[in-house]
């Protein structure tokens, strides 16, 4: 493979969702090379390492001065995006940024004026635009397969699991680093789907609850979204320290039948309608894991070969305004608008 075809990749922050970006790469897209693995714990930068050859770096800044790449997938805490995202677009370089922009709009709105200066690839990594039964369910919308959409529903319960934070108090329990609470971290992975299959969201209600005790943010949160369209769905995110049962992760019901998405990273699509009253599995279950391969497959594909992004940065700008009107309307018990 020649050079003008082989993106040169740091991945700066090699925590957990960097295993999930490494194994697309693996899986999906040869041309991505990862040259640099960053992160103030070495132990963490060695585990990258040790899988691709990358070089360990233990900051951005040295990681610039260094490293031999063009791109950066930075994958740090909420609170550090802006400085690194504007250090990578300063030196010159395509940028992957994790969900969500950063963890105010001040600092998004700052990343993105970083960003006009450049002429580099930006993209944010929201990989449920690429979750194959999300996908599948927009084909299917699109196909009129479920008639006209009437309402939905979205459920993101996960157990929490000592073990992901190895004693440490996790930066995920500070208001403050994170912007909030699950909301705007895994929430937004849940928001994504619902606004490719029923447009934008014009406002919201809902509360918030923290059954997490030392979370600081909310751990769960139950709201209506109404969407630009006047058609609302519902949505609830919860983490929570028990046992939770298998639950449907998205149900869309439309004027002919519904399409389920069931719950675990594994969920099959499931179709209901006159002819299918039992339900009939319309895939093989690919899962949410599957989302990060053509993820990073059209990030390479931006910048190798100019192709339009599936869906440009800005469109983030979504499930960050539509956390936050959620967490005002927790606060006034009023309908927020999303986008004043
Ligand atoms: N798409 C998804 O499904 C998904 C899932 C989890 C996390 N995320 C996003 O990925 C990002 C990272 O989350 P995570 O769960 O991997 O967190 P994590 O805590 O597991 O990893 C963060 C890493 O950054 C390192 N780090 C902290 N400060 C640093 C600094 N100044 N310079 C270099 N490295 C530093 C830490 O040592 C750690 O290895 C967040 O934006 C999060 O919202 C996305």
């Amino acid at each position: 493979m020649s050079d003008r075809n082989l993106l040169k990749l740091a991945f700066v922050g090699c925590g957990a969702i960097a295993h999930y970006h490494l194994n697309g790469i693996k899986e999906h897209v040869p041309e991505i090379k990862v040259t640099a693995a960053i992160d103030t714990a070495k132990e963490n930068a060695e585990l990258i390492a040790a899988e691709t050859g990358a070089k360990v770096y233990s900051s951005l800044e040295e990681g610039l001065v260094d490293g031999d790449f063009d791109a950066v997938d930075l994958m740090l805490p909420h609170d550090l995006h802006e400085s690194a995202a504007v250090q990578s677009f300063e030196a010159g370089k395509h940028l992957l940024l994790e969900k969500p922009i950063a963890h105010t709009l001040e600092a998004c709105d700052r990343i993105f004026a970083a960003a006009q200066k450049t002429d580099t690839v930006f993209m944010v990594a929201e990989n449920s635009q690429y979750w194959p039964e999300i996908v599948k369910a927009q084909e299917m919308i699109k196909m009129g397969m479920i008639g006209e959409v009437i309402t939905a529903r979205a459920t993101y319960k996960m157990e929490f699991n000592d073990y992901w934070f190895k004693g440490k108090k996790p930066w995920r329990y500070d208001k403050s680093r994170t912007g909030g609470g699950i909301v705007v971290d895994g929430g937004a992975h849940w928001i994504r789907p619902l606004r490719m299959w029923m447009g934008e969201i014009d406002e919201v209600i809902g509360i918030l609850g923290h059954p997490l005790v030392g979370m600081e943010g909310e751990s769960m949160a139950k709201a209506i979204f109404r969407f630009e369209s006047g058609k609302t769905a519902s949505f609830e995110a919860m983490l929570a320290k028990t046992v939770i049962g298998p639950s449907i992760w998205f149900c869309i019901t439309g004027t002919l039948g519904e399409i389920h998405i069931e719950g675990g990273l594994e969920g099959s699509i499931i179709l209901y309608n006159t002819n299918n009253r039992q339900g009939r599995k319309i895939m093989e279950a690919q899962g949410y894991p599957q989302s990060f391969g053509p993820e990073l497959k059209d990030f390479a594909q931006a910048v190798l070969e100019d192709k339009p992004l599936d869906a440009g940065p800005e469109k983030a700008y979504g499930e960050l305004r539509t956390a936050l009107a959620l967490y005002r309307s927790a606060e006034t018990g009023h309908w927020e608008k999303v986008w004043d």
